[in-house]
């Protein structure tokens, strides 16, 4: 094992470096014609026409991650399978950070969920706000280094595209923290909207930097939300340790295969065309917006949705809603206290919300 291996696998809190985790009967390596190792029943259920459900799931099912793999140009043992990029997120800080004494860095105001599992973890929430300039609101990444250092980071999450801000970071600088950060922390650059940015992804940077993570999800671009099936690639060695932390059947079988089916050639092309109406959707939104009354500004967006700052964001928020839409309100984010965040819909629900504002106007 390379020194460098070493380095991010000590990262892993010390009481779980050489942990086992749970032995499951699918994950013995054993062969039969009579199942009776896992306490199952004989019979599907009537509900469960063609039977598929009875057993308990491969842990890690090989179609889908095969399938994933290709997709991300990666390799099946970079991939770890969970629920949705959140089960990711959790195990990444329950592995990582040993209670009252480690941190997670984040960038807000950003998705929530980073801290949300900090804090169940007792690890402390470590912020590094972003900045709102000219282009954008964006990581202030000198601040991330320093500060990651300064206070004994161990995991850095890194928002690229941002929720909700709309700011990515190119590779070149998520590279830069990757390598200040060596043998301190693991660096996870979260890329669920990463499809809408049209550039490579992260995991183009694994091979020369084990102390990066990337997150991916089928539950933006590909629409499977439902279905939960997220992905975290790393070092084949760090997804080793991470899969002994992992709950023993994490992918239900309806989910894995609905998933399979989706990285289908006929399916991703689907999903393509549909990447390619939303970002000439956020282009239309973002240029129209700036016009309409009581629309202060509009950030440009790398994902699917455009952050929105409102003279009177609590009218803004009323008259969509009267009109049947229904958007995140930010209001209680750092920053972000006349904000509303508006994903990216069909062409005609995205006519709704530019109609339902226009017509503040008029009544003004
Ligand atoms: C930046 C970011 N990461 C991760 C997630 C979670 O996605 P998943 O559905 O894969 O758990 C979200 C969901 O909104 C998100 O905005």
């Amino acid at each position: 094992m390379s020194a460098a291996i070493e380095d991010v696998l000590a990262l892993v809190r010390p009481d779980l470096q050489a942990f086992a985790g749970y032995s499951s009967a699918r994950s013995a390596a054993v062969q039969g014609e009579v199942w009776l190792n896992a306490n199952e029943s004989a019979w599907a259920n009537p509900a469960d026409a063609a039977g598929g459900s009875r057993r308990y799931p491969e842990p890690q099912p090989l179609a889908l991650r095969e399938g994933l793999a290709a997709l991300y140009g990666v390799t099946p043992q970079q991939l770890l399978v969970g629920r949705g990029s959140d089960e990711a997120i959790d195990l990444l800080v329950r592995a990582l950070c040993v209670p009252g004494r480690d941190g997670v860095l984040v960038t807000p105001p950003v998705f929530g969920m980073y801290a949300v599992c900090a804090r169940l973890q007792g690890a402390a929430s470590i912020e590094v706000p972003l900045v709102d300039a000219e282009d954008g609101l964006r990581a202030d990444l000198d601040a991330v280094i320093d500060t990651a250092k300064a206070r004994n980071a161990k995991l850095v999450f890194l928002c690229a595209p941002s929720n909700p801000a709309g700011s990515d970071i190119a590779l070149d600088e998520v590279e830069r923290v990757a390598v200040a950060l060596r043998g301190l922390a693991l660096v996870v650059v979260d890329e669920a909207y990463v499809e809408y940015a049209q550039r490579p992804s992260a995991t183009t940077l694994l091979a020369v930097n084990p102390n990066l993570a990337v997150l991916r999800t089928l539950s933006k671009a590909h629409a499977l939300a439902a279905a939960r099936i997220g992905t975290l690639i790393a070092a084949p060695e760090l997804i080793a340790v991470l899969r002994r932390c992992q709950a023993p059947y994490p992918v239900p079988t309806p989910c894995a295969e609905l998933a399979v089916q989706a990285l289908q050639p006929a399916a991703l092309a689907r999903t393509a065309e549909h990447v390619t109406t939303v970002i000439a959707e956020r282009e239309r939104l973002c240029a129209a917006l700036p016009a309409l009354p009581g629309v202060r500004r509009v950030y440009r967006s790398s994902g699917n949705y455009l952050l929105v700052r409102f003279a009177d964001a609590q009218a803004a928020f009323d008259t969509l809603l009267d009109a049947g839409v229904v958007v995140r309100d930010q209001r209680a984010a750092p920053q972000l206290s006349d904000a509303l965040r508006i994903s990216i819909g069909s062409p005609e629900e995205n006519d709704r919300v530019l109609a339902a504002l226009s017509a503040r106007r008029a009544a003004a």
